[in-house]
């Protein structure tokens, strides 16, 4: 199917007066898989958050764009408007969220309070269930007794996944989900999220600032940087000719692609921080391409022909190859 199921379109935030996320604009279809990244800092768990109304409640507000999902204006949404979709149109797995579960309940009483609430119809403990073997977690019986200090980090996650599509989420956002664990859990994880796509029809949005974790999963990547979305395309694309300097710098430091004696680069310079944006694109103080304009008009972002997005004044050059790496 290729509907849409989200659209985010030239979307700001600020937080307390301060513009945090500004001209941030992305899609995804229904059942698509979209990789959200870019180095930390970027704005990547606060798109998350306004996804899920759950930006500062004192301070935190959309200043301008929108957010449509399944043709509904979210940004337009009162909180009990919110609390309908909260979990049961939009499931969540929050960054760090490895310790959030609640030390002194069972698994199973978290996933059956989840449901209860959530998905009230059915039976809770044989929804539970079905929702551990939605995880691929062993053994289920027995992790529903289990309380999560006796679980590893690689089965608390598959849990607070299961508790995210408790109520049958149309779009899953998981922000990080596999940051703080080891390689080989991680790969395990990516492996639920591709079986939940086929089993449940759901979108995924997947916060990574790991180009390889999209490139295992996503068909369409939105990098950002400081605050805004700089490249949109399908994830082989980006992945195989970035056209943005950021997203190529970014891959150009990723491990992999390094030699075994290489050292592994960063990008130089400091990320763009809110309060500190620079004039132009936010970018350019960091770009080896930066001309004159780069430095005094900021960027929007243009679609071209093949449908990749970016916004960026020049580089490449269209008659270039783009380089492997900045
Ligand atoms: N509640 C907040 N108040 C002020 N600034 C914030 C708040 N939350 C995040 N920020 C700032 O916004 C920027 C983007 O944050 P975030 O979305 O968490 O980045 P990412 O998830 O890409 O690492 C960061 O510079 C962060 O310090
Ligand atoms: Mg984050």
């Amino acid at each position: 199917m290729n509907t849409e199921l989200l659209r985010i379109n030239g979307l700001g935030v600020e937080i307390a007066g301060l513009p945090v996320l500004s001209e941030v604009s992305l899609s995804l279809p229904t059942n698509g898989v979209l990789g959200l990244v870019g180095e930390t800092g970027s704005g990547k768990s606060l798109t998350c958050r306004a996804l899920m109304g759950l930006l500062p409640r004192i301070n935190g507000k959309v200043v301008a764009g929108s957010i449509t999902f399944d043709g509904v204006s979210l940004t337009d949404l009162d909180e009990p408007g919110w609390a309908r979709v909260r979990g049961r149109e939009i499931g969540f797995v929050p960054q760090a969220s490895l310790n959030a579960l609640d030390p002194v309940m069972t698994v199973g009483a978290q996933l059956r309070e989840a449901v209860s609430h959530l998905d009230p119809d059915v039976d809770a403990k044989a929804r539970s269930l079905e929702l551990l073997d939605l995880v691929r977690l062993p053994q289920v019986r027995e992790v529903l007794r289990r309380y999560p200090h006796e679980l590893s980090g690689g089965m608390r996650q598959r849990v607070m996944i299961a508790l995210a599509l408790a109520g049958r989420p149309r779009l899953l956002l998981a922000d990080e989900p596999t940051t703080a664990l080891d390689v080989t859990v991680q790969k395990a994880i990516l492996e639920v999220f591709a079986d939940l796509r086929t089993s449940t029809g759901m979108g995924l949005l997947l916060v990574t600032h790991d180009l390889g974790v999209v490139a295992d999963v996503a068909d369409t990547v939105a990098v950002m940087y400081g605050g805004t979305v700089v490249e949109f395309g399908r994830a082989a694309d980006v992945m195989s000719t970035p056209s943005h300097p950021y997203t190529a710098a970014l891959l150009g430091a990723r491990p992999a692609t390094r030699g075994r004696n290489e050292r592994l680069t960063t990008i130089p310079g400091v990320p763009a921080v809110p309060g500190q944006w620079p004039a132009g694109c936010r970018f350019s103080p960091r770009c080896a391409f930066a001309r004159d304009e780069c430095h005094h008009v900021q960027p929007t972002m243009l679609q071209a022909a093949d449908g990749r997005s970016r916004a960026c004044h020049g580089w490449p050059d269209p008659s270039e190859e783009a380089p492997a790496h900045v």
